[in-house]
């Protein structure tokens, strides 16, 4: 099943990722994750990218549709994959369509007001990735993961300057691809406000599993 999740920053597209990669059986592809890993091991990457992120600004298309287009060649994702946060622009879009055959894009239906209250507590672990939230899915010991015992810290993009910058960001560069995908048949809204359980649910439903 070749997926994309599209929705605004904070929807939740990352936390569905991590039960729909066993509900499906394919990796989850998130260019976000790909990005901050690059900064995390200071790699030329890291170093081109990390003030991009911060900002809450988009990498550039050639960058991004290079990293996607090399991830997709590799041998795990002949069944498929999860692809979560790209495409983020209409070229990325059309690129995308020249290197691969997207079977369904889910768009993650939220108001801006949920996605404020999700990005502002939202925690990281730094070392496996998992999500947490301070309201609604905290970790048993403050700042440490209870998956494996790494570090839980804010990301540097979801202070309040840097994610008014990237619903600005969304709403121009993004949210037109709603349409894009209508249009040739492939999108399904997802409900994303209910409680993540829910929305596996309603993931689940819209594939018809
Ligand atoms: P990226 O990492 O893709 O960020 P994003 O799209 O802004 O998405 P987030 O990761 O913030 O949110 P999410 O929807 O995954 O929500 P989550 O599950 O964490 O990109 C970061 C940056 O990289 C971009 O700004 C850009 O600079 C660059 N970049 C990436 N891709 C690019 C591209 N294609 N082109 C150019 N640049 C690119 O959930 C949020 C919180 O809510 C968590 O705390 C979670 O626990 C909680 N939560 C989730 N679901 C629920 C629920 N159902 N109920 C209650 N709480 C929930």
């Amino acid at each position: 099943m070749k997926l994309i999740f599209l929705g605004p920053p904070g929807a939740g597209k990352g936390t569905l990722a991590a039960k729909a990669v066993e509900i499906c059986k394919v990796p989850h592809i998130s260019t976000g994750n790909i990005f901050r890993s690059a900064i995390a091991a200071g790699s030329p990457l890291g170093l081109k990218v990390k003030a991009i992120l911060d900002s809450g600004k988009l990498v550039d298309d050639e960058t991004t549709i290079g990293l996607v287009k090399e991830r997709l060649a590799q041998a795990d994702v002949e069944k498929g994959y999860i692809l979560d946060g790209f495409p983020r622009t209409i070229p990325q879009a059309e690129a995308l369509a020249e290197f691969s055959a997207v079977e369904k894009v889910l768009n993650f239906d939220i108001p801006d007001s949920g996605v404020l209250e999700r990005l502002g507590g939202r925690r990281v672990c730094r070392k496996c990735g998992h999500n947490f939230h301070m309201i609604f899915d905290k970790p048993s010991k403050e700042g440490v993961c209870d998956h494996c015992g790494g570090e839980v810290y804010t990301r540097d993009d979801d202070r309040p300057e840097a994610v008014q910058k990237r619903l600005e960001v969304y709403r121009a560069q993004t949210a037109p691809l709603i349409d894009f995908y209508r249009k040739k048949g492939l999108l399904v809204d997802v409900d994303a406000r209910p409680r993540v359980d829910e929305v596996t649910e309603n993931f689940k439903k819209v594939l018809g599993l």
